[in-house]
């Protein structure tokens, strides 16, 4: 397998995984009348923000894709739209992370019940728009590539892939951002993250409700100093 479509696969599994879990701690919260766990949430949104979108999305958009158009134009609309879905897709991420800043600064107003549903409705169009790009992506346009790329072409890309690797993915990273990935995968369930998180994050919260009742804020009221408890 090429390096560049072993590097594309590797990434869209991270992200996946990632994504399922937002979603999964965002359903598991609403289901337990409970407010998500805004720490986690703002880490792998901030990390979506940082690699998915600007480095994944890019090496696509200004590498792969343009060799594709030079060799073809079986999948033309197909790459126009997923052209279109990244750049709107970074517009959609910085929204959404400014939404759930929104939610842990407004936690008493009274609209923070209807806030946390729209972002959680928000949040959910995002992850199935994101899953349904990578499908594609996975489906159609590297099995295309894998095609129509010549040796030169795929000896271009892979030198390109290599240099910048994601580092949730990639072993060697940055240091600077360790304590990053070390907050998302404690929040990961396994075999990408370590352990069972959303049963911790459950027995967390359970245990925080016995002990701190101010944390809940009743549905539609103004009630309490934490983030909105879900109606
Ligand atoms: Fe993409
Ligand atoms: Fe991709």
């Amino acid at each position: 397998m090429h390096p560049t479509i072993r590097i594309i696969r590797d990434e869209h599994s991270t992200l996946s995984a990632v994504l399922r879990s937002i979603g999964l701690l965002l359903s598991e919260s609403r289901r337990h009348g409970l407010a998500p766990d805004f720490q986690v949430l703002r880490a792998m949104l901030f990390y979506i923000d940082e690699f998915p979108e600007q480095v994944h999305h890019t090496k696509e958009s200004a590498l792969l894709f343009p060799a594709l158009r030079a060799r073809s134009d079986e999948l033309a609309a197909v790459i126009e739209r997923l052209d279109r879905d990244h750049a709107r897709s970074h517009a959609a991420v910085r929204t959404l992370e400014h939404d759930l800043l929104a939610l842990e600064m407004m936690g008493e107003a009274r609209d923070a019940p209807a806030r946390l549903l729209r972002f959680e409705t928000d949040m959910q169009a995002y992850i199935a728009g994101y899953l349904d790009h990578m499908r594609t992506e996975e489906v159609e346009v590297l099995p295309l590539a894998e095609e129509v790329l010549t040796g030169a072409d795929w000896a271009a890309l892979d030198a390109a892939f290599m240099k910048n690797r994601d580092p949730l993915t990639c072993r060697e990273a940055d240091d600077a951002f360790r304590p990053l990935f070390k907050r998302i995968l404690m929040a990961l369930p396994a075999p990408l993250g370590l352990g069972p998180a959303l049963e911790a994050l459950r027995g967390a919260h359970l245990g925080e409700r016995a002990v701190a009742g101010s944390r809940r804020v009743a549905a539609g009221g103004a009630a309490g100093r934490g983030p909105p408890s879900v109606p």
